[in-house]
């Protein structure tokens, strides 16, 4: 079993998931009523990414005898802006996952629960991605600036991502 606050840290991180595949999907329909559907399929396959995470802490919980507890889903906030306004906010929610995780593996290892933190390298691992691609797409955007051309070719080519 889970201690009581690596269950918690679990549960909490399962809900952050789940927000976080919302923010996306908020983004998603964002781009798509920008006329921007590559970007749009992006972010769709991003939240479906974050459902995934979330499932993979949930079979996990479950796999060391633990519960799992689901909260409410807040509701994504806010203004998107530009499309590199939009990938930015998308690159700090990335950042601010990884100090979770990376506050979740400090935890399992200060209790000396091993496999916890060889599950949580997993995500470890994953993070680094997340931020990579993110900051990829914004310099591609920094790359274009105002060039309408430029910007379909970005659009084009992520809506390209499987
Ligand atoms: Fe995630
Ligand atoms: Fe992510």
């Amino acid at each position: 079993m889970l201690s009581a606050t690596l269950q918690a840290a679990f549960n909490d991180q399962i809900n952050f998931e789940l927000a976080s595949a919302y923010v996306y999907l908020a983004m998603s329909a964002h781009f798509d009523e920008s006329s921007l559907p590559g970007c749009a399929k992006w972010m769709k396959h991003q939240a479906e990414e974050e459902v995934g995470h979330a499932m993979r802490l949930l079979e996990y919980v479950h796999d060391r005898g633990s519960s799992v507890a689901l909260g409410a889903i807040p509701a994504p906030t806010g203004d998107f802006g530009t499309p590199r306004d939009t990938f930015q906010q998308a690159l700090e929610h990335e950042q601010a996952v990884t100090a979770r995780i990376h506050k979740m593996y400090e935890l399992a290892q200060s209790e000396k629960d091993y496999a916890t933190v060889s599950h949580l390298r997993w995500f470890i691992d994953e993070q680094v991605e997340e931020e990579s691609s993110a900051g990829e797409i914004i310099a591609m955007f920094d790359l274009a600036g105002q060039n309408p051309g430029a910007l379909l070719t970005i659009d084009g080519r992520l809506g390209a991502r499987e």
